[in-house]
């Protein structure tokens, strides 16, 4: 019994991911920053193997994940020659590296989208993928609202789709032609919070988590921010900001791609408090030197019993990647559950805890501490009430 998985996008997260694993089952680490490590999954983290990994940067395409991570990781540790295995195969590109220092090429300079979507089936089939993991570099994405509207863009040439909306579209696909699959969507681009991705989903009997995976400054707020509102503390303002010195920093340098991440960490002031005191969250910096080891800083200001004014200070330096690459080893893990329970669409209780923008739409981001409860619940099999969540009943579809 084995998740197999398919690596989007080569970079720190994908090779923390995969050089931990191994460090994993070899005896070399713990299991520390993977939530669910010893739970009643089905799945032991022993069981996740990566299969294949894609990227657009010409200098990893084709060579294997040990040659990746020696460029990447200088832990002072052995990197585990199994990675040796993992071919970084050709994906698709559609502009995401567009106005960043790396030359770029993809499947659609070579044929038309239809065919690249074609070509990564058969790549998926051959290798017997279960789950597809999207770690590319963030990018601008706009959800498509149905799933007719998804697969005529797709059948138009997909000018205005991201490289995510098309492997989220080979995905379903997959699923219909070779039995179903998951999708999991740990950058901000919107799919789990898109109704037409749900649908196509629903429709091609897939899963999909996501949106962008909760790490670092993040779901530290969102607790700090549920502590506020049990007390009924009322909060005044909140600033956060990180800098950081890794690539997904420097392209996030660029506005679009900025503003997609602005949006996913936003969105957990007014889904906590019940309204919108005034924020500024956002990455802010590149400073090469911090490299993967980001600088955070938080100052919160609320109001207390007897009109008393307090204030909340945080500094921290977080490793950035591999706290991703953790949540990872349990996403793998729940999709391919989802998969067999034949839950399609996608899963609020997972992403609630693991997600900044938890879908579906319409469906609030929670304080991870209440998002670990409705988690471990799903897991256990609960029939969970998610009505508080959103305005709408939530219908767990069951086939
Ligand atoms: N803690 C975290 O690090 C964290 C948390 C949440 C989300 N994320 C998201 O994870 C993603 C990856 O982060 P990272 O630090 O590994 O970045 P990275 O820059 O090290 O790696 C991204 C990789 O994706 C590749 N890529 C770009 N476009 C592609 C495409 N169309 N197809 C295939 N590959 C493509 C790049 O060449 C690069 O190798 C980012 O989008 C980031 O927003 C990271």
């Amino acid at each position: 019994m084995s998740v197999r998985v398919a690596i989007l996008g080569q970079g720190l997260v994908a090779t923390h991911f995969e050089v931990g694993l191994e460090r994993f089952k070899a005896g070399e680490i713990g299991a520390h920053g993977v939530p669910l490590a010893d739970s009643i999954l089905p799945y032991k983290p022993e069981d996740i193997d990566v299969v294949v990994a894609y990227d657009v940067d010409e200098k990893k395409i084709g060579r294997n994940a040990y040659e990746v991570a020696r460029d990447l990781l200088d832990d002072g540790r052995e990197i585990p020659r199994t990675l040796k295995d993992i071919d970084v195969r050709m994906g698709i590109h559609m502009e995401t590296l567009k106005g960043t220092p790396f030359k770029a090429k993809g499947l659609d300079d070579e044929m038309n989208v239809e065919e690249a979507v074609d070509t990564l089936i058969d790549e998926w089939r051959s290798r017997r993928v279960d789950v597809v993991v999207n770690v590319i570099t963030t990018e601008h994405g706009e959800p498509l609202g149905t799933a007719e509207a998804f697969r005529e863009a797709v059948a138009g040439g997909g000018a205005n789709l991201s490289a995510s909306h098309i492997y989220a579209y080979a995905l379903a696909e997959y699923s219909t032609r070779h039995g179903s699959a998951a999708f999991v969507n740990a950058i901000p681009t919107p799919l789990a919070n898109d109704d037409g991705v749900l649908e196509l989903y629903g429709q091609n009997r897939a899963v999909v988590f996501g949106d962008d995976g909760a790490t670092g400054a993040t779901p530290l707020t969102a607790d700090l921010l549920e502590h506020m509102a049990e007390r009924n503390r009322k909060v005044g303002f909140i600033v956060q900001f990180n800098i950081g010195g890794n690539t997904d920093f420097l392209a996030l340098t660029l506005p679009e791609k900025n503003a997609m991440k602005e949006l996913t960490k936003s969105s957990i002031v007014d889904d906590i408090l019940g309204y919108d005191a005034p924020h500024y969250i956002k990455p802010t910096g590149y400073l090469k030197p911090l490299g993967d080891k980001k600088f955070v800083a938080m100052h919160m200001d609320y109001l207390s019993f007897n009109g008393a004014r307090d204030e909340l200070y945080v500094f921290a330096r977080i490793n950035d990647s591999p706290a991703l690459a953790g949540l990872l080893v349990d996403l793998v893990r729940l999709a391919k559950v989802a998969v067999i329970k034949g839950q399609w669409g996608t899963i609020y209780p997972v992403n609630a805890f693991y997600m900044k923008r938890p879908g579906p739409p319409g469906y609030r981001s929670i304080a991870k501490n209440v998002g670990y409860e409705l988690l471990k619940r799903w897991v256990s099999g609960d029939i969970v009430d998610l009505t508080e969540f959103h305005g709408t009943p939530f219908v767990e579809s069951s086939s």
